[in-house]
């Protein structure tokens, strides 16, 4: 598989084009930001956490919870082959225990438990800082249709159960995560699983003590950041890494 141009430059990725027409490598950086963008910074060693952890999990959902998505082949421990997708333009959000941006709009505290698992869509744009709508809005300015969502919700839902679980047997509550969605190029547009499922995307916390094992250890400045990807890297693969 050869590399061909890079193709976009992301705040955490690179996407290359291949001699394969369906097929983009995507390599991952150590940058993180947060804010939109408005704090930056470098996380040593965040770039191979999160290619394998989300390789991992990906490998695990497409044939555990029967969730098709863009995962071919890791290349190395930085870049994966992926399927060629036109990303749908919204961040989805599950929420199992109130954290973060939910707590402060709601006013409930950090750490409640949620009756329900929520999901939430923000629209992917920069420019206007990714403002959260509902599905008419997104229906409406056409970012995808009743049937894409319906399935996106269907999926969602289903990552959802499956990763609570999959964390739980390790030690780790999955409080909640950002999912992106694509449309699989070479596949009649279906919509399948995209992007990365990491500590850059998920606030996972220790079940027992509660300790951040996530980026939000970086916005926050809290220090251990290294330390705690690693750690997610040792609950994820054991001692196997
Ligand atoms: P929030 O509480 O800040 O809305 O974040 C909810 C989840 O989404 C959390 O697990 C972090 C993740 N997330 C991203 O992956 N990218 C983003 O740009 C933001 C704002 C959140
Ligand atoms: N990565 C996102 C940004 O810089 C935000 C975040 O993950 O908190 O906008």
């Amino acid at each position: 598989m050869e590399k061909l141009e890079q193709l976009y430059e992301g705040k955490a990725k690179k996407v290359y084009r291949t001699d394969d027409e369906n097929a983009y490598i995507v390599s991952y950086k150590d940058d993180a930001t947060a804010f939109n963008g408005l704090k930056k910074g470098t996380i040593s060693g965040k770039g191979v956490v999160n290619n394998r952890m989300s390789n991992y999990l990906m490998q695990k959902l497409e044939a555990e919870a029967g969730i098709p998505t863009h995962y071919i082949k890791e290349l190395s421990e930085r870049e994966t082959l992926v399927k060629k997708v036109e990303i749908v333009p919204l961040e989805v959000i599950v929420r199992n225990i109130a954290a973060g941006s939910f707590s402060k709009r709601f006013g409930v505290a950090e750490g409640t438990p949620l009756l329900i698992p929520t999901i939430e869509f923000c629209y992917k744009s920069d420019e206007l800082g990714d403002p959260m709508v509902n599905d008419y809005h997104i229906i409406a300015c056409g970012w995808s249709t009743r049937e894409e969502l319906d399935t996106i919700t269907d999926y969602t839902f289903r990552i959802n159960d499956y990763l609570k679980g999959f964390f739980a047997e390790r030690g780790v509550e999955l409080v909640d995560f950002k999912i992106e969605f694509g449309r699989d190029a070479a596949n009649g547009g279906k919509v399948i699983l995209a992007d990365e499922i990491s500590p850059d995307t998920c606030r996972f916390w220790d079940a027992k003590t509660h300790e951040k094992l996530d980026k939000d250890r970086f916005r926050r400045e809290m220090g251990g950041v290294e330390e705690a990807y690693e750690e997610m890297m040792r609950r994820v693969f054991g001692d196997n890494k």
